[in-house]
Order: structure tokens, then C-alpha cells, then sequence
């Protein structure tokens, strides 16, 4: 997999929600194409559908217009749980652990689950949690601890396209630093197709490419 070039396009994507009888366009006509072995980096204002993009690329929303195709393969001809499972590893803004697991146990799922059974404890060290936090149930952790934990759930994963929702929002400088390093070495020695939404600019210009959502357009 990780020689293969992977590309994920999305193709003339709008997207509204309906507030009752009045309907908010949050993506108007948005193309992009995201190639393995880079990181991209997602900007905009708060509100402005960052979130909801990332949701509809992961295949957590279903579709209203316009495609997003894997490898050349419409997301409509995939489940999106297939295509979760396979393919995307999502670092969520609200982490998603599963609390009554040690930090430890949380990471060993995504490495089981892709049949490598590699040790936890990898990963964790990568992202800077020490064997005795591993074994720590989850709440037991702070924010910004629990951040890190799903930030090495998605290095144990062996999926082709990592997305990370602001992953470095709980985080020092330091910290963030050496996770923006982790997600480059990601894409550009793993060959992974890194997204990561964020406000933090420090965060966006280490990235290949940064992609601005402003008024439901992507320039
Ligand atoms: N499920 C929903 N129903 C209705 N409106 C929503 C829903 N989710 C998000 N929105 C609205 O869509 C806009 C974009 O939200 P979001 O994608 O979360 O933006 P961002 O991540 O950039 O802050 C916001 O105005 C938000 O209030
Ligand atoms: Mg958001």
C-alpha cells in the first residue's frame, strides 16, 4: 500500500443544512484533490465548514451533490463504514476514545484491528505518553494527554488517509511541534494522505498545502 499513489478528489461538492424551512449553504461547488505523501492543511473561520467538510470526505455525511472519489472510486459506490474501516483514520476534535480503556488498550484496537498487533507503547512514545500514562484509563488523563493518545490511535492504524480535526488545538508549542513533525513524516515517509483542519497558523504553514474555506469556497 504505502508505495501505491493514492488520490482522493472531490468533484463540484456543495453541501447545506435546512434550519427549518430556511437552508444554509455551507459548501458551494468546492474541488480539490489530495495526493499521498503530502499534508494538507484546511483554514478557515470558525463556522465556516471546515468540520462539515472533513465529515462529508470521511464518509460520516452522506452526499447531496457533486462526488468525492477514491482512487478514482465515487464514495456512493462504497459504504462508508467500508470505506472508515479501510481507508480513512479520523483524529477527531473531541478525541472519541473509548474511556473505559487504558491509553494503552485505546491504541492497541487500531493496530489489532489492521492485523499488525504492534506494541501500544510505539506510538505513544512517538506522540510523548509514557508507559505508566499508557496504562491510565483514558478521563484519567488531561485534554491535551487524551489528544496525543488519538493522535497515536491514527499512527497504529495502517489506513492509506489520515485526518486530523484541529489536532493540535489542546496542545503547548512544543507539543505541537513535534505532532506537526509526526504528521509530515506521515505523509512524506509513510506516503499517507495527511488533512488536517486548523486555526493555528503555525500549524497550516507546515503544511504542503493550505487550502482556505471562506464563504463555501476552497481556494
Ligand atoms: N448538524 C447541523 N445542523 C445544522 N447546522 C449545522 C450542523 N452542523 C454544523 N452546522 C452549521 O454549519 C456551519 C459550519 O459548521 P462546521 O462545519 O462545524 O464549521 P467549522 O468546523 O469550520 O467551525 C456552522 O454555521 C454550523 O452552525
Ligand atoms: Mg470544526
Amino acid at each position: 500500500m504505502s508505495d501505491k499513489k493514492n488520490v482522493l478528489v472531490v468533484e463540484n461538492l456543495s453541501y447545506s443544512y435546512k434550519n427549518g424551512d430556511h437552508e444554509q449553504k455551507i459548501l458551494d461547488n468546492i474541488n480539490a484533490e489530495f495526493k499521498s505523501g503530502k499534508v494538507y492543511a484546511i483554514v478557515g473561520e470558525s463556522g465556516s465548514g471546515k468540520t462539515t467538510l472533513l465529515s462529508l470526505i470521511s464518509a460520516l455525511d452522506k452526499l447531496q451533490s457533486g462526488d468525492i472519489k477514491f482512487n478514482n472510486k465515487s464514495l456512493k459506490k462504497i459504504s462508508g463504514q467500508e470505506f472508515r474501516l479501510k481507508y480513512v483514520n479520523i483524529v477527531f476534535q473531541s478525541y472519541n476514545l473509548i474511556k473505559y480503556m487504558t491509553a494503552a488498550e485505546n491504541v492497541q484496537v487500531a493496530s489489532d484491528f489492521d492485523g499488525r498487533k504492534t506494541d501500544p507503547n510505539i506510538y505513544l512514545k512517538k506522540v510523548g505518553i509514557t508507559e505508566d500514562e499508557g496504562k491510565r484509563l483514558v478521563n484519567k488523563l488531561s485534554g491535551g494527554q487524551q489528544q496525543r493518545v488519538a493522535i497515536a490511535r491514527a499512527l497504529a492504524s495502517a489506513s492509506p488517509i489520515i485526518m486530523a480535526d484541529e489536532p493540535t488545538g489542546n496542545l503547548d508549542e512544543e507539543t505541537e511541534e513535534k505532532i506537526i513533525e509526526i504528521f509530515k513524516d506521515l505523509a512524506h515517509k509513510e506516503n499517507k494522505i495527511v488533512i488536517i483542519v486548523t486555526h493555528s497558523r503555525q500549524v497550516a504553514d507546515k503544511a504542503d498545502k493550505i487550502l482556505t474555506l471562506r464563504r463555501g469556497k476552497l481556494s
